[in-house]
This record gives structure tokens, sequence and C-alpha cells, in this order.
């Protein structure tokens, strides 16, 4: 690990303190605070000239925050000398808006893209964005991770009698189907109608749900509505019981509480990309470490070596 220098902003730093034991070093010492008007002050305290730099901070809530820490983070790297500078972002906020489906609207993914590219970095390594496309929107190297094999191992430790891995949305059966695949069950889709943000009509179930357990598989959990809403529209085709797998968990508004409520759902089992809190205080909330994952593509980006290869 000659070279490397691991820090993180305030987005997540118990994900990067495993992050740095996994790889056996320490997280190089820096301050992230903020002047008394909330702009954000920033100061690398180790040496990191002709470093192999990693920042570790997802963009989660709050996003702006994060966003801008991480932003500010890079500058100052770059001009600290650092040889090479890898933005990682577990999580990539700002990701849902990835085209100009109406008229008037922003592509904030790609405009995230081109911020962390001017801020300095040379790559970015990141897990399950919510459209793989996205990787396409930054011109610099990006590595893409995923969580199934954390999730999927979980789910296969259960022994779950008579699994169908379900997709809450069409935008997400490629997804469910890798899942599927790899837990050898049946593979059912949820057709899903979103008048706006925060308004979702459930339409179809595709595939035979009658008399299973529905394991649903979502990139994202924000507010609960879109696996809320498709457990009630599985409840109604004959599930016994209802789990998630989830990668990202933000968890805005009331979405404790309603996976609290939802009484056919036993389990929401999400990695630790967003921090999640106390694990005791939302006992159907299960969190699993993505921190070797990371460490591991991290190792193997520093010594040059095939990233994907932690898939094969
Ligand atoms: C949709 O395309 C995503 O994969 C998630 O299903 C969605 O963004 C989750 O949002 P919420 O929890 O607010 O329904």
């Amino acid at each position: 690990m000659n070279g490397l220098a691991v820090f993180c902003g305030n987005a997540n730093p118990q994900l990067a303190k495993e992050i740095a034991q996994n790889l056996g070093v320490h997280l190089t010492e820096v301050f992230v605070g903020r002047f008394s008007e909330g702009e954000i002050r920033v100061q690398i305290k180790e040496n990191i000239r002709g470093r192999d730099v990693f920042i570790i901070q997802p963009t989660c809530p709050p996003v702006n925050e994060n966003l801008m820490e991480l932003l500010i983070l890079i500058d100052a790297a770059r001009r600290a000398s650092a040889d090479r500078i890898t933005a990682v972002l577990p999580y990539y906020g700002y990701a849902r808006q990835d085209r100009k489906d109406q008229p008037r609207v922003p592509v904030t993914a790609k405009l995230v893209a081109n911020l962390i590219v001017s801020a300095g970095a040379n790559r970015v390594l990141t897990m399950d964005l919510h459209a793989s496309q996205i990787q396409g929107f930054f011109d610099i190297p990006v590595d893409h991770l995923y969580a199934i094999n954390a999730l999927c191992d979980y789910f296969t430790s259960k022994n779950l009698k008579n699994a169908v891995v379900v997709s809450p949305d069409v935008g997400g059966i490629k997804m469910a189907r890798a899942y599927a695949k790899k837990m050898s069950a049946e593979l059912a889709i949820v057709d899903k109608r979103r008048d706006s943000p925060e308004k979702i009509e459930v339409m179809h179930i595709l595939g035979n749900v009658k008399g299973k357990t529905a394991i649903l598989v979502d990139d994202l959990i924000a507010t609960g509505g879109s696996m809320i809403e498709a457990i009630e529209a599985l409840r109604k085709m004959g599930i016994v019981e209802a789990y998630a797998a989830v990668s990202h968990g933000i968890l805005s508004g009331d979405a404790l509480t309603k996976i609290k409520k939802c009484d056919i759902l036993k389990e929401v089992v999400i990695t630790d990309s967003i921090p999640l809190g106390d694990p005791k205080a939302n006992p159907k909330v299960k969190v699993l470490t993505v921190a070797p994952l990371l460490a591991e593509a991290i190792k193997r980006i520093h010594n040059s070596e095939s990233v994907s290869g932690l898939f094969n």
C-alpha cells in the first residue's frame, strides 16, 4: 500500500474508517469544518505530495453539503500535489435526473459528473449507480461496483423457501434478473406508473408470485413509496411475506415508519454505503457492510489490477 492516501469528508466517516482498516492503512488526517457563515473549510493535515489519493464521500443527505465537501476536498488534494485523485462515491446522488424526459428539466447526473471532473478528480469509484449509463457522463475512468454478492450471500444463508425475486419497477429488471440468477430463484416484475415524484400508482404484476416469499431488489429506497406500494400490490396477488434487498438506504421522509407498519415486510437489507444510524432503533433494517468490497477495489486500482475480476 506504498504511496496510498485515504481520507474522507463528513458523509460516512464510519465506512471510511472500516475501508482503511481493511486496507491496513490509517485515514489521513483531514479537517473538514465550517466557517461561521456556513462555507466549508478544509485542510489536509498530512503531506500527500505524489500520493495516490482516494477520497471516500458518498453524496447522500445532506446531499449538497456532502457534494460540496467532496469538490473542495478534491480541490485541496489537487493543490497539495497529489499524484492521482480517485473520488470514491459508494452512493452517487443526483443520479435520478439522468435524462431530459420533460421540457426544461436539468440532467443533474451529468452536471455532478462535470463538477467532480472540473474539481480535479482523475478517476471515480462508485457502486450500484441508479443507471449504469451514468458512467459515460464522466470522461475519466469509472470503476462501477455491485453490492450483489454481499446481498445475495445474505439471502442465500437465510435459505428462504419458495422465493421469487421481484423488481419493484420496470427500470430495475436487469438488476433483479441478476439477483434471481444468482439465487436460482424465479423473477417477477411490478409494472409501476409514477405520476409525480411523490405519487405512485402500481399497475400490473408480471410473473408468478402466489404463495411465494418475495425478495424485492432495488438500487435505493428513499421515501419507501415504491417498495411499499409494490409489496401491497404483491400482497393482493398472494405473496406470503416480503423481504427487500437494497444497495442504498436514503430512508427519507417517513420511510422508516412505512417499513415498520408493513406487517408482511419482514426485513429490509441495506448496505452501509449511506450511514443508517443505530441499528437497534430499526430492528427490521439489517445493514451489510461493503467496506471489504470497496477496500479490495481501492487496492486493485492502486496496484493497477483488474477490478472486474472481483465479480468473476
Ligand atoms: C426508481 O427508479 C428507483 O430505483 C427507486 O425505486 C426509487 O427511486 C425509490 O424511491 P422511493 O423510495 O421514494 O419510492
